[in-house]
């Protein structure tokens, strides 16, 4: 574990000079999928890759420190994070969570229900009388991830960690969306911290992974434990790619964010923009939390498109921004949940957490931001059917026989018997 309290320190230092072995001051990479005996009955540090490697240990140990906890564990994805805190769960018990959770989480948690594995309540966590009659079904998860995914809704984690210990139970925290540069869950109450690491904390999409901090050592054992008898655990490669990229994650995170604010203020005063979802603005609902319980707004936001913006038109005509999953890489990227991210979540669960079909969800990444904010507004004009109707319905026909097109090609490709499979996220 690191000595260090500033995150700038912790990430710079992180397994840095450790070498014993030859001295390399960047940290080598083990790969090695077991480890000798000593002799007989001597066993070493570690013994078998799945259960413990000294890449992903350094990287674990970094995420702790980062999130002030007491031990972490790296898994080979996000959802294997979150899926690994549901593995302390007792058979039967209630877990209460965001109804607008991000489309993976609640699809797992919609299947373990499924199945009887536990009992589920899915609530608006903004709404004190909702949580309040949930937590007094004695639950013993409650999930929060706030900002949410993709309404940037915010949740008071202090408060919601208070009552849910009132209530007996234990508290987890996606932090995904913040990364612990920005907040600090266990900080505020929570006994575990999610991260899909994938997104921010690699910082540069090239890796998929995920990690899960605990408050508690006994916890950090319990997961550990749970991770190697699943198999869970995270490659030795990917978990040096991760702290590689975690190198930069406070000044990536910094410029990002400042980018964000610009463009949030851009869309905000956009007559195409129906409405505007990031922390950072003052006329958001979440603002004040926000100020109190992060160390900044981040550089996720949402918007709706007024009326006479075509969607699919202005997903096409929009530069600069990769229309793709995923965030918090370099990259800027654009979504349309309903469609992609929160494709998982029924169309009555997405209407419920007021995830509609004109809802874009962006990423700013590392980009300039008068080249974002050039590219939104020119996309925003280029798609309004009011400002030139016959060139706009020209281009909407076209894109919908291109989209008619791609769909017989589908259909066709479907009935082959080797087609790929459509993605199923
Ligand atoms: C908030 C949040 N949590 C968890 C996940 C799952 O992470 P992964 O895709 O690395 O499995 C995602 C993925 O988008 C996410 O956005």
């Amino acid at each position: 574990m690191t000595d260090f309290t500033h995150d700038e320190s912790i990430l710079a230092r992180a397994g840095v000079d450790d070498d014993a072995a030859h001295g390399a001051v960047m940290p080598p990479i083990h790969l090695s999928s077991n480890y000798s005996f000593e002799g007989f009955g001597k066993k070493r540090a570690f013994d078998y890759t799945r259960s413990g490697n000294p890449t992903r240990t350094q990287l674990a140990d970094a995420l702790a420190a980062l999130e002030r906890g007491a031990g972490a564990v790296v898994t080979s994805s996000g959802m294997a994070a979150v899926d690994l805190v549901f593995n302390l769960l007792a058979p039967g018990a209630l877990v209460v969570a965001p109804h607008d959770a991000y489309g993976g989480t609640w699809r797992l948690l919609m299947a373990l229900e499924g199945k009887g594995a536990i009992k589920l309540a899915l609530v608006d966590q903004g709404d004190a009388v909702a949580l309040d009659a949930a937590l007094r079904r004695e639950p013993a998860l409650v999930w929060i991830e706030t900002p949410s995914n993709p309404l940037m809704r915010v949740v008071d984690i202090a408060d919601i960690a208070a009552r849910a210990r009132n209530a007996g139970a234990r508290v987890a925290v996606d932090n995904t969306f913040l990364s612990p540069v920005l907040q600090k869950p266990l900080t505020l109450g929570a006994d575990f911290v999610v991260h899909s690491t994938t997104k921010y904390l690699n910082g540069h999409s090239d890796v998929v992974g995920g990690a899960v901090i605990a408050a508690s050592q006994a916890d950090a054992d319990e997961l550990a434990w749970w991770a190697n008898c699943r198999g869970t655990t995270g490659s030795p490669f990917d978990s040096w790619l991760t702290l590689r990229g975690m190198r930069t994650l406070v000044v990536r995170i910094e410029r990002q964010q400042q980018s964000a604010r610009a463009v949030a203020a851009f869309l905000a005063a956009h007559d195409r923009v129906a409405a505007i979802h990031y922390p950072g603005l003052e006329t958001h609902p979440g603002n004040a939390i926000a100020k109190r319980q992060q160390n900044g707004f981040g550089a996720m936001l949402s918007f709706d498109l007024v009326e006479s913006v075509d969607v699919a038109l202005f997903l096409d005509r929009l530069r600069h921004f990769t229309l793709a999953e995923s965030l918090g890489g370099v990259e800027s990227l654009i979504a349309h949940p309903a469609t992609m991210t929160h494709a998982a979540m029924t169309p009555e669960a997405r209407a419920a957490a007021g995830i509609g079909e004109r809802l874009m969800r962006v990423s700013i990444g590392l980009d300039h931001q008068d080249d974002l904010i050039a590219a939104l507004g020119a996309a925003l004009k280029a798609s309004d059917l009011k400002c030139d109707p016959e060139v706009g319905s020209g281009l909407v026909s076209h894109l919908r026989a291109k989209d008619a097109l791609d769909s017989k090609l589908a259909s066709a490709a479907s009935d082959l018997k080797f087609a790929p499979r459509p993605p199923s996220k």
